[in-house]
């Protein structure tokens, strides 16, 4: 039997609006769930917005020069966290950055003495 009408297809299951699963990972570690997290402690570390690192509008692209700057930064401290033996994590981007993309390699100028009483 040849039906007469053609059937309409079933209507495409509503995408749900979960975010983006990440295509782009090259270095990083963490479960998809748990990026945007580590996007958020990047930023803040290095006292930053999001476009510090990424082209606006597309977190995937690698156009942008600093994200392979931060892809070396990572890859640093997960050999760092890899030599200590109880293989916890104790270096992270804060430990050097302290909220500035240009860690500071000596404290400030030490203020002068403070007079002796
Ligand atoms: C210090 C640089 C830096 C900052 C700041 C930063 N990111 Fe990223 N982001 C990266 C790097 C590097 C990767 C790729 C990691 C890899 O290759 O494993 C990435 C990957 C991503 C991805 C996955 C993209 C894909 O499809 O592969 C998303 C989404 C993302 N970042 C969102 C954010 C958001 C949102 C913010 C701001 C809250 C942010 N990022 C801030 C460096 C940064
Ligand atoms: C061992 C110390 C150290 C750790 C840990 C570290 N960084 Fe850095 N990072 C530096 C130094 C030092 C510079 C500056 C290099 C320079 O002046 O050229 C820098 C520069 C950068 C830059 C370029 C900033 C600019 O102004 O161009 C990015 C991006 C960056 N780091 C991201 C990260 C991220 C993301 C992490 C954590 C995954 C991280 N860094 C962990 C020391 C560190």
């Amino acid at each position: 039997m040849v039906p007469l009408c053609a059937q309409e297809p079933p209507a495409a299951p509503k995408q749900a609006r979960t975010p983006q699963a990440p295509k782009n990972l090259k270095v990083l570690k963490v479960p998809p769930a748990d990026i945007r997290a580590t996007m958020q402690s990047f930023r803040l570390a290095l006292g930053v917005q999001c476009d510090f690192c990424h082209v606006k509008g597309d977190f995937a692209s690698d156009d942008n020069p600093k994200k392979d700057i931060a892809r070396k930064m990572i890859v640093l401290a997960q050999d760092v966290n890899a030599k200590f033996p109880d293989g916890k994590e104790h270096v992270t981007c804060y430990t050097c950055h302290r909220g500035d993309h240009e860690p500071k390699t000596a404290p400030p100028p030490a203020a002068p003495a403070a007079p002796t009483p």
